[in-house]
């Protein structure tokens, strides 16, 4: 026997489907939310520059600024304050102290090392990413040991391990290697190891493409200026993604906790294709020129920037970030708490 027409399945698929029902109203829409973003996402990159209470303004990001060390503890009780589970450190080195081969970076009283040092004594618990890599440090603005216009690989390694340890024993509870040298977690993995520091992490800058977003943040750390050539010899090609995963897989294997896609935005399907194929903790940079756009904008009266800053982080939990460095993290912290 057959149904009646109105009962049978293919007639109810039929009948109009209204996804809007569930949009009609906040409270509607809060039941249905996927993703929510929220304090304990955001790492805030902080610059520190040389000198005592200075705080100092950055023209290519307007509302970030370099601090002295003194200013940047002010800032990480702020952040601690306001519930940011982290902070990632970058120098502005005095152009006095820059070199071929970025020496610095092994000096135990540097910027880096002082900050760590100051805020790990004054904000004990807000966790301290640091950056390994030797770009803030050198003349040539590189990540890396340069010979005849070559990114020397494995002497550029051997001197990050020394940069990694020297910050590991001030204090650092994140090592982040930016540098894109092969090999190099693996290396400061098994230093840390044998130096006692078992428990200090790494976060690998796993894929990080050569991007022209990086721009404001050469200006931060003084490095626009200097940097000689691209760095496409080591930093990854925008058009690829299935090197991405290789990337990240070398890095998972030789030790790294988590991972980092890097830009932000324009890697949204990088960040989504990391998580879903290995499922580890999977973080974004929005990084320098994706808030300056936005900043830029705003300003213009464009766009809502507030709303586009949250927009834009949003997105990032959509694409499966755990977290998200972003220079708005204060920003966002005041404003989800309701101080802003
Ligand atoms: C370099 C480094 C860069 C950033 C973080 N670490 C710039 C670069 O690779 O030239 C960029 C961060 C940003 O743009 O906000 N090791």
């Amino acid at each position: 026997m057959r149904w009646p027409v109105e009962n049978r399945l293919e007639s109810r698929l039929d009948l109009p489907r209204r996804l809007r029902r569930a949009r009609k109203a906040e409270w509607a829409r809060k039941l249905m939310r996927e993703n929510r973003l929220t304090v304990e996402d955001l790492i805030w990159p902080i610059f520190i520059t040389d000198g005592e209470g200075v705080t100092e303004a950055i023209s290519t990001m307007p509302g970030v600024f370099r601090y002295s060390v003194d200013q940047a503890v002010e800032q990480a009780r702020e952040a601690a304050g306001l519930g940011i589970p982290a902070l990632a450190l970058f120098p502005n080195t005095p152009s006095n102290l820059r070199d071929e081969t970025g020496s610095e970076a092994l000096n135990p009283e540097n910027l880096i090392c002082r900050g760590i040092r100051a805020i790990k004594a004054a904000v004990p618990d807000i966790g301290i990413i640091t950056d390994v890599a030797l770009d803030p440090y050198t003349s040539h603005g590189h990540d890396g040991l340069v010979a005849e216009g070559c990114i020397l690989n494995d002497e550029t390694v051997a001197v990050l391990v020394r940069q990694a340890l020297l910050q590991a024993e001030a204090g650092a509870d994140i090592i982040a290697p930016s540098d894109m040298m092969d090999g190099r977690v693996g290396a400061i993995r098994e230093a840390l190891d044998a130096a006692g520091f078992a428990d200090v992490s790494i976060m690998a800058y796993a894929a990080k493409y050569a991007s022209a977003f990086y721009g404001p943040f050469r200006d931060a750390v003084g490095s626009s200026g200097t940097l000689k050539g691209d760095k496409k010899t080591y930093q990854m090609d925008p058009a690829n993604a299935a090197e991405a995963l290789r990337e990240v897989e070398l890095d998972l294997a030789e030790g790294a906790d988590y991972v980092m896609v890097k830009p932000g935005m324009p890697y949204l399907d990088i960040i989504t294709r990391v998580k879903d194929h290995f499922a580890v903790p999977t973080f974004a940079y929005q990084v320098s020129g994706e808030y300056a756009m936005i900043m830029a904008a705003a300003e213009r009266g464009m766009i809502d920037g507030e709303k586009a800053m949250l927009e834009t982080l949003l997105a990032f939990k959509r694409a499966g970030c755990d977290g998200i460095l972003t220079y708005f993290a204060p920003r966002v912290a005041r404003l989800l708490a309701g101080k802003a």
